[in-house]
């Protein structure tokens, strides 16, 4: 079983991605194979609200992010994080994650059944709001969120300082939500398996492809 984190950090050894480190060594020490997956060099668009892909069965956009989300399509386990900025995910993550809905969707390459936890970090404050965006996108994606025992924010970063390392709190909470994410992956796995039915077929619930004629 694999587990990916997707840094939506344009920042090289910032903060999130210390965070995010934190839960890959945690998942990997459970038996996980992991991949960090930076952000900081990719071309990634915002949804242009084409529907494009409903055709294409794609994305229509030609950039940096249909490699991204081949690794999210294979992946077990997928973590997304993110600086706060403004008291929101970075726009980066935002465009990955919205098209990454719209075109799975459209595709019928859906997210369904693989489970997933958010990081946000902040100097100050914003975490909770951000996290909570990011565990929107994750519910209307079918990804199962295991609990854990904060949220999975850090603070750092005052005057964009790399300081994640100051944040223990922090990093216990990474440590902890690793362990129950990979508890969560283990214990889903042969349910997935499976490939379980599911009550109605989302794609023509969420896309009317007459509709759009
Ligand atoms: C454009 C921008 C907006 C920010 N907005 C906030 C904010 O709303 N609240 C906050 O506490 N910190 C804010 N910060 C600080 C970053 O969230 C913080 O420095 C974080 O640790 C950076 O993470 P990174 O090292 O992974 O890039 C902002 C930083 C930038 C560049």
């Amino acid at each position: 079983m694999k587990a990916i984190a997707i840094c939506g950090s344009q920042r090289e050894n910032g903060n999130t991605e210390f965070f995010l480190k934190t839960m890959l060594e945690g998942l990997s020490e459970q038996g996980i194979e992991t991949e960090f997956i930076s952000l900081q060099d990719k071309t990634i668009m915002p949804c242009k609200g084409c529907y494009g892909c409903l055709e294409k069965k794609q994305c229509v956009i030609d950039d940096d992010f249909e490699e991204i989300f081949a690794k999210m399509m294979t992946a077990d386990g997928i973590i997304v994080g993110s600086p706060v900025y403004v008291a929101r995910a970075s726009s980066l993550l935002s465009a990955l994650l919205e098209r990454a809905t719209f075109s799975g969707r459209a595709s019928g390459r859906m997210l369904s059944g693989k489970v997933g936890a958010p990081v946000t970090v902040a100097r100050r404050t914003g975490q909770a709001f951000a996290s909570a965006e990011l565990l929107l996108w994750y519910f209307i994606n079918d990804i199962t969120i295991p609990g854990s025992m904060y949220w999975n924010i850090g603070v750092a970063g005052a005057k964009g300082a790399k300081d994640a390392a100051n944040d223990l709190e922090g990093i216990e909470i990474m440590k902890y939500s690793a362990v129950n994410m990979a508890h969560v992956m283990k214990a889903l796995q042969a349910y997935r398996q499976t490939k379980p039915e599911k009550p109605v077929d989302r794609n023509t619930l969420f896309f009317d492809p007459e509709a759009q004629k």
